[in-house]
């Protein structure tokens, strides 16, 4: 079994004195099982599994230079959209201090990160989990220069492993269309250290997968995730509940190579309700759906019942709505959104995305 140590590395074979850059597109997910509590060091309370976005993404150029100055500081500047981002600094300071045992060269270098997104800004969406991606193959990228030896599977295995340490769901925006995060009896060489491929057939009724993001509120969350997730110490079900995640984990690949739409729709949205029960019942207690989450959700099963299409919702950590469905009935059901859901989204925003693939390096 992997362990954290495997991640530290063995005396590099090769010296990087030039300078040099990298750019990668990393996408967001959105967990279909849902991780929600944390145990120390980026550790899951309990097993998940999501989809991976494909249109919502963050692109990164990650530029490295050595280091002028013997300072003992992390020295980077950070970009957003061609801007300087200062108030992004302390969490990527954080992500740096973090990851430094695993990547010893990043004090010898000044880095500068040019990052995008592709989905609008503070559209109430997470740029964590692809923002914390992209950083981390890029500076795999610059890793495999120090030591080329690098396999494929360790430079995989450890980006996850990196992008985890920046934000925990991160760690399933790295490869694979389905990624499982955390161990568990069902899914074999499930690790929590970080995510790994669905290797199972998935079966085509789940081909192209449609996720049409409904931007319900884009303000900032009354509670943040890292907040949310310490709340589930010392919470009356949580022990329930990270029982029902591994058996949830192993109903959830039975469908997805069974193609069951109708236990998919029933389990997903179990799913999200559950993650927000858990907010509910923590102490302290919050909500972070707002009256159009719940009119959305009406008019989904309304819409459900009436046409027999197995289109599902499914929530992150905030308001705005996940609708999931087949690539067959794309046309019904954006008609349906476009008819009935976006009066219920800021400024009639929503975002069309289907399932994708993973990160991938740009130049
Ligand atoms: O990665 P974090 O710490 O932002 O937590 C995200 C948790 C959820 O989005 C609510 C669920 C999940 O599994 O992605």
């Amino acid at each position: 079994m992997t362990k954290t140590t495997d991640f530290i590395p063995q005396e590099y074979t090769q010296k990087l004195t030039e300078k040099g850059s990298f750019q990668w597109s990393a996408p967001s997910n959105i967990a279909l099982v849902k991780y929600w509590g944390k145990k120390e060091n980026q550790i899951p309370a309990n097993p998940s599994i999501s989809f991976t976005l494909n249109n919502c993404k963050t692109i990164t150029k990650l530029e490295f230079e050595p280091k002028k100055s013997t300072s003992k500081d992390f020295a980077f500047d950070l970009f957003l959209d061609g801007k300087p981002k200062e108030d992004f600094k302390p969490k990527m300071q954080k992500f740096f201090e973090r990851i430094e045992v695993y990547l010893p060269f990043l004090k010898d270098y000044h880095f500068t990160i040019s990052t995008e997104n592709t989905f609008p800004h503070s559209s109430g969406i997470a740029s964590s989990a692809s923002g914390m991606g992209a950083m981390a193959v890029n500076f795999m990228s610059i890793e495999k220069l120090f030591n080329p030896e690098m396999t494929e599977e360790y430079f995989w295995q450890k980006a996850s492993f990196l992008a985890r340490l920046g934000s925990g769901s991160a760690c399933r925006s790295i490869k694979g269309s389905v990624v499982v995060w955390g161990e568990t009896e069902s899914i074999e060489n499930s690790s929590d250290l970080f995510g790994v491929e669905f290797l199972e057939t998935i079966h085509p009724n789940f081909q192209n997968y449609q996720d049409t993001i409904l931007l319900v509120d884009k303000g900032e969350k009354v509670v943040s995730s890292t907040v949310g997730h310490e709340l589930m110490h010392n919470h009356p079900f949580a022990q329930q509940r990270f029982e029902q995640a591994h058996d949830n984990l192993a109903r959830m690949k039975q469908i997805l190579t069974d193609g069951n739409l109708q236990k998919f729709v029933e389990l997903v949205e179990s799913e999200a309700l559950t993650l927000h029960a858990m907010m509910m019942t923590s102490m302290p207690y919050f909500i972070l759906m707002k009256p159009n989450t719940l009119e959305i959700i009406n008019k989904i099963w309304k819409y459900r019942q009436q046409t027999d299409i197995q289109v599902c919702f499914t929530l992150d950590a905030g308001a705005n709505v996940h609708i999931l469905y087949p690539n067959n009935s794309k046309d019904k059901v954006l008609q349906f959104i476009k008819n009935e859901l976006i009066v219920y989204c800021q400024n009639q925003q929503y975002i069309c995305d289907e399932i994708g693939i993973g990160s991938f390096k740009l130049n």
